[in-house]
Order: structure tokens, then C-alpha cells, then sequence
């Protein structure tokens, strides 16, 4: 186990969401962390100790994009359109309670609160690479668990085939959920294959600190082989489907934005390439990886797709 202190370097989250908002979280999830693990972790106000994870596997040894730079340039359309009115609007994502519906096919559904996720299983941190569809990309420290978890104890039926994910629905709070941007609500989903991968992975926290409102909170999912618009944030619904399920930029865009969206340079968007991609914080361009780099890790997952087609 290792308690991880922040660096001087980086932002304090409460720089970015209001400190009482931010304290309140993080002094929730240590409560529930406490709790099921027999852990006692430090009262709030002691010392900086954040969440308490295990380096995990999977990371790459890539230096992390800057703390500021991962919760002050985001994609969270219920917050805003602009890279900056995620972090600016956080404040008006209300994250408690917050339960989460496990529902469709399968033989336990129920609806369970944050800390039923986190009680019985160690979080660990996994420093992932995220390619926005966009163009640039980022190296996060995220802290989660893996969705095969809650998959397992969910247990999908024969017939479940495909995973779908909701975000929150809560147009009086969410600005950008009153304009027609996009479907409200924000829905994702996955293959049942792809889901249970040991990639695929449910954050709670990034940098070793609960999850900021901008990022997802207070549960997201990461898909580091697909562009980012996969990883769904501020979860509410996982359900297990026969059918592939609709998304929200498939919806909105069939053409550009299929349901795999496995980063392909080999794939080019309709309006641009996806050759390279801006690491924010550098200046030159890089070659985008098949797969976000993650090939030896999930290619046998489309043994035999045509990957145009299916994009
Ligand atoms: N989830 C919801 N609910 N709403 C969104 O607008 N944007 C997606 C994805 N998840 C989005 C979302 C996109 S386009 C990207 S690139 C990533 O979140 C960005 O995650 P980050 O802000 O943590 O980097």
C-alpha cells in the first residue's frame, strides 16, 4: 500500500473546484475506503495523505501531463463546450449521493451507492495514455478499479452481449444539458469482450486525489485504446444489452463517430487525419500508435474486423 502525497508543483484541486466541494468528496471516499478496508487513513486536515492505491499494472513510464493541465482542459459537454467551462462550472455537478444502476441482462441488478463500488476491492493507479479524438492527447495517473468487477458481480447472461453506460441527467444543474448539443443523456458503451478487458477500467481519482467534477466524478470510465470520447464520465447506469447500444456522438454523428472509435491513424476522421496527435504541454506533433499503443494488450479483440468499416 502506498499513500501518495501531492507534489508542491501540482495545482491543489481546490484551486479548481470550490474547496468545500472538493473536501467533502475526498472525505467521502476516504470514509467508504476506511470502512471496507479496515484501513485507518488520516482525519481531513491531517497531513495530505489522498487515496490510498497500489501502483498497478499496464502503466506506461511516459512523464504525466501536468496536473493543471488534466482538470483545467477538458471535454464535459453537460458543463460547457469550451476546453475551460468544465473546470469553471464544475461547482455545479452535485456528486452526492450518487448511486449507480447495474441493470439489463443479468442475474443481480441493483443500484448501488458509491461505496458499495469502492468498499470491497483496492483501488489502483494506472498511469494511462488518452487520445482525444480531436488531435491531442495526455498521460493521466488515473486511480480505479477494474469494470470487470462490477461486471462480475453483476453477472451478464448468456445473452448480454454489449455494455451501455448513462452519465448524470440533470438539466436544472447542467447548463450545457439545456441546448441541444448532444442526446442527453451522455451514453457510451462496449462490447462485453472489450468491457471486461483488464484495461477497461472505472476511475475514482486521478494524481492519487478523488476525482475532480471536470474529470468525472465521482465515477468514470478509461478506455485508453479508444479515443476519449469512450470514457464516459459521471456514471449513473451500466447495463447489459443483446443489442449494440446507441451513443451519444454516434447519434449525433454517425459518419464521424462510430461505435468501436479504436484510435486508428490508419482511419482518418471525415474532416482530418489521425496520423499524429499534440501531447498537451509539447509543441511538435507525434505519430498517433494503432491502438493508442495498447495493440499487444486488445488487437485479438478484432481479429478478423475490418477495421474501416467497423470504426
Ligand atoms: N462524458 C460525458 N458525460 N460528457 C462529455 O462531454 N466528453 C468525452 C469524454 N467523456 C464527455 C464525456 C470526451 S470528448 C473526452 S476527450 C473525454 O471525456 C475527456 O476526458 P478528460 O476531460 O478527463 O480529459
Amino acid at each position: 500500500m502506498l499513500i501518495r502525497t501531492r507534489r508542491r508543483s501540482e495545482a491543489n484541486p481546490s484551486e479548481i473546484t470550490p474547496r468545500e466541494v472538493y473536501q467533502r468528496r475526498r472525505d467521502f471516499l476516504r470514509g467508504g475506503l476506511a470502512l471496507g478496508a479496515g484501513l485507518v487513513l488520516p482525519a481531513a486536515g491531517q497531513g495530505s495523505a489522498a487515496l490510498e492505491y497500489t501502483p498497478g499494472s499496464f502503466s506506461t513510464d511516459e512523464k504525466p501531463t501536468p496536473y493543471e493541465d488534466v482538470t483545467t482542459y477538458n471535454n464535459f459537454f453537460e458543463l460547457g463546450t469550451g476546453k475551460a467551462d468544465p473546470a469553471r462550472n464544475a461547482h455545479l455537478l452535485t456528486t452526492e449521493p450518487w448511486t449507480v444502476v447495474v441493470d439489463g441482462a443479468c442475474s443481480n441488478p441493483g443500484r448501488y451507492a458509491l461505496e458499495d463500488f469502492l468498499r470491497p476491492w483496492e483501488l489502483e493507479e494506472r498511469i494511462y495514455r488518452l487520445r482525444c479524438v480531436e488531435g491531442w492527447s495526455m498521460v493521466i495517473p488515473w486511480v480505479g478499479f477494474e469494470l470487470n468487477r462490477v461486471l462480475r458481480k453483476a453477472e451478464p447472461d448468456g445473452s448480454a452481449r454489449y455494455v451501455a453506460f448513462e452519465s448524470v441527467l440533470d438539466p436544472d444543474n447542467l447548463p450545457g444539458q439545456r441546448r441541444p448539443v448532444l442526446e442527453w443523456p451522455y451514453t457510451e458503451g462496449l462490447r462485453l469482450d472489450e468491457a471486461k478487458h483488464p484495461l477497461t477500467l472505472l476511475a475514482v481519482g486521478l494524481y492519487g486525489d478523488a476525482l475532480p467534477n471536470q474529470n468525472g466524478a465521482p465515477l468514470r470510465l478509461v478506455v485508453p485504446w479508444k479515443y476519449g470520447f469512450k470514457s464516459i464520465k459521471s456514471i449513473v447506469r451500466i447495463r447489459f444489452t443483446e443489442v449494440e447500444p446507441t451513443t451519444a456522438w454516434n447519434l449525433a454523428q454517425p459518419n464521424e463517430y462510430g461505435f468501436y472509435s479504436n484510435v486508428n491513424p490508419d482511419v482518418p476522421h471525415p474532416r482530418w487525419s489521425q496520423r499524429t496527435e499534440r501531447r498537451i504541454g509539447e509543441l511538435r506533433r507525434r505519430r498517433t500508435l494503432m491502438f493508442n499503443g495498447y495493440g499487444d494488450e486488445v488487437a485479438h479483440l478484432y481479429e478478423g474486423m475490418d477495421l474501416k468499416r467497423y470504426f
